[in-house]
Formats: structure tokens, sequence, C-alpha cells
């Protein structure tokens, strides 16, 4: 089995069809789905709500993983459970008791996960390394599809690393055959790419190449 894990995110599939995006990721050998999902309040955008989940849910069986970018997460998390999430990933930034909420989504029998923007203090991820599953390591700033990778975030992702060699970290942004590899170099292992795996002629080739470049950067 791969140590990479490549989740394909919906946001950058035909909204025409999204459950033929949901669909194709799985086809193509993808080992989760990212959803994000988005506020119009902590990102100045909207993305897809708890419906677009349950349509995932019914459509595969694949890994879903969730990740809000919302101002108030806690008055949210439970519709994304009930939708059939099976990662919630909150934000460092977001207005919420980040460690009540982390503890809650695990209680409710599902992984947890903490995400970081680019320009938010690394430091400020480390109290919860040892109450999570899974770090997500924004390399760009969050809200739309199709931006470039911030390489300064490479040196984040080789901190969180140290401090925590067991934690799945994550990497959401500008990721393809070039970026996704540094990040695996850094010490991330979960590869999460919109743009370069849905506007590629061919989802399947282009996933098992990202994963064996990855998996040559380990
Ligand atoms: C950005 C989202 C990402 C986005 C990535 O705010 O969190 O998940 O879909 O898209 P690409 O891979 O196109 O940068
Ligand atoms: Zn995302």
């Amino acid at each position: 089995m791969s140590q990479i894990k490549i989740y394909p995110s919906l946001l950058a599939a035909d909204f025409g069809h999204l459950e033929q995006g949901v669909k194709m990721a799985e086809s193509s050998g993808a080992d989760g789905l990212h959803l994000d999902i988005m506020d119009g309040h902590f990102v100045p955008n909207l993305s897809m709500g708890p419906d677009v989940l349950k349509m995932a849910r019914r459509a595969t069986d694949m890994h879903l993983n969730v990740h809000l970018m919302c101002s108030r997460p806690q008055e949210l998390v439970d519709l994304f459970i009930s939708a059939g999430a099976d990662t919630i990933l909150i934000h460092i930034e977001a207005d919420c008791d980040q460690e009540a909420l982390l503890d809650y989504i695990k209680k409710c029998g599902i992984r947890n996960g903490i995400t970081l923007n680019p320009p938010t203090e690394t430091e400020r991820i480390i109290p919860y390394l040892n109450q999570v599953d899974e770090v997500l390591c924004m390399t760009v700033n969050p809200g739309f599809g199709g931006q470039s990778f911030i390489p300064e975030v490479l040196e984040k992702i080789r901190t969180i690393r140290q401090h925590a060699p067991d934690v799945d970290i994550m990497v959401d942004g500008g990721i393809n055959d070039q970026t996704g590899p540094q990040a695996v170099a850094a010490g991330a292992n979960i590869l999460v790419a919109g743009t370069y795996l849905y506007r590629a002629p061919d989802m399947q080739a282009e996933l098992a190449h990202l994963r064996s470049e990855s998996e040559a950067a380990l």
C-alpha cells in the first residue's frame, strides 16, 4: 500500500456534474475526496454545503475529508458529521474553542484535524498535535482553487514533522507533480490536489504520476 495518500479536491470538479466528479476520483485510484466548505466570512467565497457531502456519501465509499473554512465551525460540525464526513478539519484561525471542538469531533467517532494558513505562526499548532489525527498546512491562502503554491510553507511542514513524527500532515493548494514531491520531502503524507487532477486530460494517469513522483521524494 502507498505511504502517500492523494485526495482530489471536489472544488475543481465540474459543478454541473458533481456526482461524476466524485466517481471520477474513485475510479482514478484516489485514497479519498477533499470537500471545501466556505462560509463567505472566514474566506471571501462560498462553495458547498452538507447536501453536497450527502451526495458524495451516496456516490462513494471513499474517505470523505471535510475542510471547514468557516469562522464558527462549532455551529456547523454536526451538520457535516451527520452528512457523512470521515474527517473534519477546523482552522486554528477560526473563532472557536479549538481544543473542545477537536475533542467533540473525536467523540462523535470520526477523525479530526487542525489547519493553519500560510501567514499563521507554526507555534500556534504545536499545543494541539497530541490531540489530532491530521494537520493541514495550507499551501495557498484559502478561498479559491487554482492558486500558486507558497514555498515558505515547506519550513512549517518540517517543523511540525519534527514535533509529531506520527501525525498525518496534509497539504492543500497549488499541489502538482513539482510541489507535491517537495511537500512530501518536507514531511507531508497526504496531498490534496484540485486543479491539477480535475483539469488533467486523464485523471487516473496524472494521479498515478503524482503518486510515483511523491513516493520517490520520501
Ligand atoms: C483552497 C481549498 C483547496 C482547493 C485547492 O481554499 O482549500 O482545497 O480546492 O485547489 P488547487 O489544487 O486548485 O489549488
Ligand atoms: Zn481545502
